[in-house]
């Protein structure tokens, strides 16, 4: 096996990390997982393997501990790291914003130490739109500057693109992907989001909803300056934001630079009020999903969508998914794991 084909991912079990795994092995790349199952389960793992048929070289290490990364980096030839590991819900962090910076800036700055030491020097990081605060102007492009974050989450993922643009000034050769809102599941209903308790996000909060698990669904507000009052955003099926990686690794394959630092918007372009996506919920799944209408919830931005241009010259990359079969795909992930 070539080096050039050996990816280590972090956060592999996560839910945007087995989607990427599954695309990367697809494609043909020899695939490291590292993941603490902290927040995900080794289930997801389990799916990955059935779904390509590969026993997937997995390893339970926390992306904090030097020490584990080390032996790991020194008996594997890794061409190239994909690092998801990090926390990610923007209330969450509201509340308890020291693990957060712990947690994802400390992981990616021992990320580097270990990749310095093993003279790995490709990294594709899983960056966020919540880069961008509330932007002036929407579609957002790459060039927008970064307001001031909405939440510690946000403000995690700004520190780490300046670590590692400073990075870039010294060997290290940096693909930074901004996501806006993943969601849905592998068409298989094999792999798909794991939320532990109430769900953060919006989509496992409708479809826990429409499987009876919670009562109704509480829409953060209704008196933002968009069009039904609810907030807007660009949600995008998580096998495209897998496939973008895939493009990503293959891209900084071919490239010459030694130092390179390079942003990416990883959306659709279309923005999407949350009462529109509970409707097409509807629409597509033919099950009620019974809402009330609730306060704002702290560190939400008003209405935020990207522009996906960049990536789709570079990459050549372009969603395949709808915003209704994304959804239809979350629901018959739930529906999978509820046994109905
Ligand atoms: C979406 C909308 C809520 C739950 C996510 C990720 C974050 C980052 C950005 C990539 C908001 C509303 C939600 C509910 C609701 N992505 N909502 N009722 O906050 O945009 O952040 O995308 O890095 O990691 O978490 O996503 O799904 O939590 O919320 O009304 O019960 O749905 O107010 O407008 P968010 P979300």
């Amino acid at each position: 096996m070539k080096k050039a084909d050996h990816v280590l991912v972090t956060g592999g079990a996560g839910f945007i990390g087995a989607h990427t795994v599954v695309e990367l092995l697809q494609a043909g790349f020899k695939v490291t997982v590292v993941d603490n199952l902290e927040r995900s389960d080794h289930k997801i793992v389990e799916g990955i393997e059935a779904i390509t048929k590969t026993k997937v070289d997995f390893h339970k290490i926390d992306c904090l501990n030097y020490g584990s990364l080390d032996s790991l980096f020194a008996q594997n030839e890794f061409s190239s790291v994909i690092h998801f590991a990090a926390f990610k819900s923007v209330n969450e962090s509201v509340v308890e914003p020291v693990n957060y910076y712990k947690n994802n800036i400390g992981s990616l700055v021992t990320m580097l130490e270990v990749m310095k030491k093993h003279q790995v020097n490709d990294l594709i990081f899983s960056s966020s739109c919540t880069v961008y605060g509330q932007p002036d102007s929407i579609p957002v492009d790459e060039t927008a500057p970064f307001k001031r974050a909405e939440s510690p989450y946000g403000a995690t993922k700004q520190m780490c693109e300046r670590i590692l643009e400073d990075a870039a000034t010294v060997g290290f050769r940096v693909i930074s992907l901004r996501y806006f809102n993943p969601i849905g599941a592998h068409e298989s209903a094999l792999i798909g989001e794991l939320p532990i308790g109430v769900p953060n996000n919006l989509v496992p909060y409708v479809t826990q909803t429409a499987a009876g698990l919670r009562a109704k669904l509480t829409v953060f507000g209704s008196d933002y300056n968009t069009p039904d009052g609810s907030c807007v955003r660009d949600y995008i099926h998580v096998v495209d934001v897998a496939t973008a990686h895939v493009k990503a690794i293959t891209f900084l394959n071919k490239q010459t630079a030694t130092n390179l630092f390079e942003a990416f918007n990883l959306g659709t372009g279309v923005g999407v009020s949350v009462l529109e996506l509970v409707k097409k919920f509807i629409d597509v799944t033919g099950i009620n999903v019974a809402y009330t209408i609730g306060p704002r919830r702290p560190g939400d931005v008003e209405k935020v969508y990207g522009n996906p241009q960049k990536i789709d010259k570079a990459f050549g990359w372009k969603t395949k998914y709808s915003l209704g079969e994304s959804l239809l795909h979350a629901w018959n992930w739930e529906k999978k794991i509820r046994n109905k």
